[in-house]
């Protein structure tokens, strides 16, 4: 399968403009008009959505072209780049969406599925960062794993007939120019054969943490897709289903930490 021209052409446009998500526009308003910049909330509303990630991604880009392949952490970024040079760049796709909410030009139907989208994309970063931390994985790594359960379903925001979700949210990553390893969890994770080796870890826990997130938590945090999981991703990882099964309510209440957070926010 692949992407039809013309729709390949939207997505690139339309991921230079993409505006944040409903869940966190209103609080990155409240942080970026107030006078001094809280770098740390501004750090956390980014982090839990997919779309200001890949923008701000998109930003360090510009300024260090050469960098993009091994820099994942917002928190790095806004320290090499300045807050208020974060600020500034995200400050318009933040607008836009507050806008049209306060018009109430976004569809009941399209508020829902994007909170679906939203719910399901910190779930699995929530989940992928627990897995990573079980598994002894250096803490330099954690923002990282938490990246690739956070835009895994990046293509979903999409919704476009015919094509896959891997294949439009790895054109988004490639447009905004995500590191190659968050390319290749947006690309592979339901085929984690095709992940390259060094990624292959990162990709299989991205897998993981979406198989539970459909299949053991509320509907919440579920995108309706089928929870099926290859053999490969128990062995390469070395844990069994008993093992997330068994800190369910912890991920659960972590989960709704977020939540409220983002409510206190907004
Ligand atoms: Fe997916
Ligand atoms: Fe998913």
């Amino acid at each position: 399968m692949s992407i039809d021209r013309a729709i390949e052409q939207q997505i690139i446009n339309f991921t230079r403009v993409m505006p944040a998500l409903p869940q966190t526009a209103n609080g990155i308003m409240n942080i970026c008009n107030s006078r001094f910049v809280d770098a740390r909330h501004l750090y956390k509303l980014i982090c839990v959505d997919p779309l200001l990630f890949c923008q701000t991604q998109a930003l360090f880009t510009i300024y260090y072209p050469k960098l993009n392949t091994i820099y994942n952490s917002i928190a790095k970024i806004m320290i090499m780049l300045n807050v208020n040079t974060v600020k500034n760049h995200i400050m318009p796709f933040a607008e836009k969406t507050k806008d049209a909410l306060a018009a109430k030009s976004i569809n009941k139907k399209t508020l829902e599925y994007q909170s679906c989208f939203w719910r399901h994309a910190v779930a699995t970063g929530i989940t992928a960062r627990f897995i990573a931390k079980e598994r002894g994985i250096d803490p330099a790594q954690f923002e990282l794993y938490y990246a690739a359960g956070l835009v895994h379903d990046l293509g979903k925001y999409f919704q476009v007939e015919g094509t896959s979700h891997s294949e439009l949210g790895g054109l988004v990553a490639k447009t905004a120019g995500l590191y190659e390893g968050l390319l290749d969890v947006i690309l592979h994770h339901h085929d984690v054969a095709k992940s390259k080796g060094t990624n292959a870890d990162l990709v299989c826990t991205a897998a993981l943490a979406d198989y539970f997130v459909n299949s053991s938590l509320s509907a919440q945090q579920k995108t309706g897709s089928k929870a099926t999981l290859g053999k490969e991703v128990w062995q390469r990882l070395s844990v069994s289903p008993e093992f997330l099964e068994k800190h369910k309510q912890m991920l659960v209440s972590e989960i709704k930490k977020c939540d409220a957070y983002i409510k206190v926010e907004n």
